[in-house]
């Protein structure tokens, strides 16, 4: 019997090659994503918590290397990325260091990415270079470094910069995982470019581990599940980082409202009415820093029409919230590289997104996942 090594279990770690990845945006998540590796690192004896196994298929979250970055930033163009993730307003401060890398940010177009109040905190470099002179470079990188995938975290309402980003994805012919708020993944359109190139794609919009909106979704689901009617839910956040600073300005929001609305809607029977559900961000509160602090209210019915209320607080470090969610997408789409498979991967999207192309339960979309994992679904 031939078996193939996605088949093979947890503790049988097989030599694999690394995974080559390359980001978009050195800000918190990124800062986030290799401490907390790090951390690991440092503390062999823990077990890691926030992923789904320790290996998927055969891959650690030590198999996974850093090759490439790039940003706009001033104070993180041109730096070694061990630098770059300290630089302010960066504020993810879990480890003093972490080990020297050679891998120096690139510059990337500005395009819509800094918003109105993050310029404040942002001072983007000045773009001397010709369009076709840093798209040639961009693809360069990417080829020299070996990426095979990019991992998008660039702010919310980049819609532009994020659909340039697509574009060198498809032309790069490499995986690309959307960490964000502008749809790609649950477009039909780019998925179908990127699954015409052979390039996998996981996304939209990254869900915590245990965020506000997988939060609201369970509690929703409940009402709906016992029977109850819902009459009023909202799900406010605030938060310090730049991330929230970005969400002041209303008219970027567009895209992120209506994915973490239609993640909660997704689980009910029936659709509320649009005026009686508010999901959004809320305020800045820049002594908070990385931590979130989201509410839920639901007010809903029950036999007998009586009322009841539930009323949650949620206070979390938003970038451990998300860190360990996308290392499982990052294993993923490696699984998919190794196989040969390009598109959307619904199953991993479904689980680990707020807004994938195809909506399930939280509990259908780990048991898709899992079968995606042992190769039962091919996404
Ligand atoms: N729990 C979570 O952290 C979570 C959950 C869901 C989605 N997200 C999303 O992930 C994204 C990243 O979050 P973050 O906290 O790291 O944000 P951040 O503001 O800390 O980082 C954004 C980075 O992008 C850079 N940038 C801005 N414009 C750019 C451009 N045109 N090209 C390249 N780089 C550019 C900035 O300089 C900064 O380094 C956000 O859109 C956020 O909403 C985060």
């Amino acid at each position: 019997m031939i078996v193939k090594y996605w088949q093979i279990k947890d503790s049988e770690a097989l030599e694999l090659g690394k995974i080559k990845v390359g980001v978009i945006g050195v800000g918190n998540c990124f800062a986030g994503l290799v401490q907390g590796i790090e951390y690991y690192r440092r503390n062999p004896g823990e077990k890691v918590i926030g992923i789904m196994h320790e290996l998927i298929g055969g891959y650690s979250i030590f198999d996974i290397d850093f090759v490439a970055a790039f940003d706009v930033a001033e104070n993180k163009v041109g730096k070694p990325l061990h630098e770059a993730i300290y630089q302010p307003p960066n504020c993810v401060d879990w480890l003093p260091e972490v080990p020297k890398s050679d891998v120096i940010v690139k510059e990337a177009p500005i395009l819509d990415g800094v918003g109105t109040y993050v310029e404040k905190m942002i001072k983007p470099i000045k773009q001397t270079k010709s369009d076709e002179e840093l798209r040639e470079e961009i693809l360069r990188e990417i080829s020299d470094s070996g990426a095979e995938m990019l991992i998008n975290y660039l702010p919310v309402g980049s819609e532009r910069a994020v659909r340039y980003w697509a574009e060198i994805a498809i032309d790069a012919r490499v995986g690309m995982i959307n960490c964000m708020p502008v749809f790609i993944a649950s477009d039909r359109g780019w998925a179908a470019r990127f699954e015409a190139v052979g390039a996998p794609l996981i996304g939209d919009d990254v869900k915590g581990q245990v965020g506000a909106t997988i939060l609201n979704r369970v509690l929703a689901k409940l009402c709906d599940d016992r029977g109850t009617h819902i009459d009023q839910m909202y799900q406010i956040n605030i938060g310090g980082n730049t991330d929230f600073a970005n969400m002041l300005e209303r008219s970027r929001l567009m895209s992120k409202k209506i994915s973490k609305t239609e993640s909660v809607q997704s689980q009910l029977s029936r659709r509320m009415d649009e005026g009686r559900i508010y999901v959004g961000p809320s305020d800045f509160l820049p002594f908070l820093g990385n931590t979130k602090i989201c509410y839920i209210n639901i007010k809903a019915r029950m036999f007998a029409n009586r009322p009841f209320e539930i009323e949650c607080k949620l206070s979390v470090d938003d970038k451990a919230n998300s860190a360990g969610v996308v290392i499982d997408a990052i294993r993923c789409l490696k699984l998919a590289i190794d196989r040969g498979v390009g598109g959307v991967l619904t199953s991993p999207s479904a689980y680990l997104m707020k807004r994938p192309p195809i909506q399930y339960s939280d509990a259908e979309a780990k048991a898709l996942m899992e079968k995606y994992i042992a190769g039962e679904i091919e996404r």
